[in-house]
């Protein structure tokens, strides 16, 4: 009682008028009215508390039709009202905490003609102690029911209440113990940005022209620092096969460590060779990823590095766990005195806690879209890397489309993205092997058939996964080579107006072909490779429809006044 008391009072706005008997308070409905209203705005916990009791009614379940026998739904014409036998919810009331409330009666008028609705708004007085004149603490006025984190709100709720962890107590108490011993905690364990590259016997380079245009090897490349240079090696057909500089061994030959001052080593594998000729074509071996030595053939030596572009592929605590080279060797004559080479070094950092779904069930803008294959008679097998299963070709530095081999970025739900590169077309160029090759550019090693409907399509359920459609756009003639692949994901709001659901319907690939044109010996041209993500939503307009049972009345009673119930 005594709890009950000074929750009572904490809840008047003006102590003083409140114990004066009144019965008549023109503002005293609008402003609790109000408040909740703002609460119910910024809170949007529970269902709206409407208070204007002559526009509360809870039979008013036919958006825009009128329900049958609802005396209060704004819909009913006086026509409805004739065919009326009863008033379901004859009176509504507003809070009956409140010391003077609106009641609403409605009553059918059967001895009219013809029959009608009456309808009186009047004032209830309350004749306890504890009666509120009005409320200016909305919180009192319920259980606020906690947030659950969704997709949508863990963002504002973790800059509300939680550092990375979580936690509960103050963030200096969170304090890593091992963190406070400053010996050991710096840059051993992990490389940070622009930290030099550990090999086994030095650091990784990345030849540069440091004080000339002359290669310098002395340049370490830096974790996370993508560079992209150019420098002149001079090398003669004579001494080809004794300047390292341009043997392919040079730049894999010492293993990284994938951490600092780890034990812990990580090769450089080849990933891919161009080979390109004396009058700059370019070719690239599929087969073989094989070490090619610098070697003298006839007037030329063959096998000599002209570029080398490394990917290096970490984990977010800061450890390398992959790194690749891929290269393009070239020939050089008698004539040859020096070469230009290109390095370039790109890092790609690996998920390494993949997380199953890209939503729950609807995608979840700036996830990656999940997609796979579908053997005879299984489900859909996706690859266990989630940024792996629907990519698109990634632009890179130096944009020449056949050093960008299998550098890819995934397909994020929501995000339209358009990527590219440049590809060098010499007279020597064959059609057929070239066309092969930009197939496989804009596709990525192995394009997906099927795309998960939902983010979180199960890989049993094959009809919860839409097929690709691939179509084609090209010019009739005999040497097509493809130059664009689009990728446009049709997708609509699925489920309730309140909480709705985005779900993929139809995802069309559309690979765009060009002719081939042969040019005059001697000459080259440039055209653009790209590749791009559209999503268009499809959804058609809402319609109107049943609206949910209200909960609104089990739930204000249950608890929304709780301190008097
Ligand atoms: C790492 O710690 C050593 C000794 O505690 C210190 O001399 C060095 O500057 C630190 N390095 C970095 C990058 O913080
Ligand atoms: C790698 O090659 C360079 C140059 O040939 C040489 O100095 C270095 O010792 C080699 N490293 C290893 C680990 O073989
Ligand atoms: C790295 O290369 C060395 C020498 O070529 C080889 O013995 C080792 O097995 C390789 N390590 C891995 C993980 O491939
Ligand atoms: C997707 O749309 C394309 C073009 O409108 C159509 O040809 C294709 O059949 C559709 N795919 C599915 C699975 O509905």
């Amino acid at each position: 009682m005594v709890a009950a008391l000074r929750l009572g009072l904490l809840l008047f706005l003006s102590p003083l008028r409140a114990a004066e008997p009144s019965t008549d308070l023109p503002s005293s409905p609008e402003t609790p009215s109000k408040t909740r209203a703002a609460a119910w705005e910024r809170g949007r916990s529970g269902p709206a508390p409407l208070t204007d009791v002559a526009k509360l009614c809870v039979c008013d379940l036919l958006v825009a039709q009128c329900d049958v026998n609802c005396c209060c739904d704004p819909d009913c014409s006086e026509a409805d009202f004739s065919l009326f036998t009863t008033c379901l919810v004859p009176i509504v009331t507003g809070d009956s905490h409140l010391c003077s409330q609106k009641a609403a009666i409605y009553s059918l008028d059967t001895k009219a003609n013809p029959p009608g609705r009456v309808f009186k708004l009047v004032d209830h007085i309350n004749p306890s102690v504890f009666c509120i004149h009005a409320t200016n603490y909305e919180q009192a006025l319920s259980f606020r029911s906690p947030e659950i984190p969704t997709a949508e709100n863990f963002d504002q709720l973790l800059k509300k209440y939680g550092s990375a962890t979580f936690s509960a107590e103050p963030e200096s108490w969170s304090v890593n113990s091992d963190a406070s011993d400053p010996s050991d905690a710096n840059e051993s364990y992990r490389y940070e940005y622009g930290v030099p590259i550990q090999t086994v016997d030095a650091f990784l380079r990345l030849p540069s022209p440091v004080v000339s245009s002359w290669c310098s090897d002395a340049n370490p490349a830096g974790f996370l620092v993508h560079q992209a240079t150019k420098c002149i090696r001079s090398i003669s057909v004579e001494n080809c096969g004794n300047v390292q500089a341009v043997s392919m061994l040079f730049y894999i030959n010492s293993s990284i460590l994938a951490v600092p001052k780890s034990s812990q080593m990580v090769n450089i594998t080849v990933r891919s060779v161009v080979v390109q000729s004396l009058n700059g074509r370019h070719t690239l071996l599929s087969t073989s990823h094989d070490l090619r030595n610098p070697m003298i053939s006839g007037e030329l030596c063959i096998n000599v590095v002209h570029g080398v572009s490394y990917h290096i592929t970490y984990t977010d605590a800061g450890e390398i766990i992959e790194a690749a080279a891929s290269f393009v060797l070239g020939a050089v004559n008698k004539e040859t005195l020096s070469i230009q080479q290109s390095f370039e070094i790109s890092f790609t950092q690996v998920n390494t806690n993949p997380v199953p779904f890209s939503g729950n069930p609807g995608y979840v803008v700036g996830l990656a879209v999940r997609a796979g294959f579908k053997p005879q008679g299984s489900g859909i097998i996706q690859s266990t890397n989630k940024y792996g299963q629907l990519t698109i070709l990634q632009s890179t530095a130096n944009q020449d489309c056949l050093t960008a081999q299998e550098a890819r970025i995934p397909v994020l739900f929501g995000y339209n993205m358009i990527s590219g590169c440049k590809l060098r077309i010499t007279a020597a160029m064959n059609c057929q092997p070239l066309a092969q090759v930009l197939l496989d550019l804009l596709m990525g090693q192995r394009f997906p058939e099927y795309v998960a409907s939902f983010g979180n399509s199960q890989a049993q359920n094959v009809l919860d996964w839409v097929p690709i459609t691939h179509l084609h756009t090209s010019e009739q003639s005999s040497c097509q080579i493809p130059v664009a692949l689009e990728i446009e994901v049709k997708w609509t709001k699925y489920g309730s107006l309140v909480n709705p659901q985005a779900r993929i319907v139809n995802v069309t690939a559309t690979t765009t072909t060009t002719t081939l044109k042969k040019l005059p010996q001697g000459r080259e041209r440039t055209i653009p490779i790209t590749s791009s993500v559209v999503f268009t939503d499809v959804s058609s307009p809402a319609e109107p429809g049943y609206k949910a049972w209200p909960t609104i009345n089990a739930k204000l009673q249950h608890d929304f006044f709780f301190p008097f119930a």
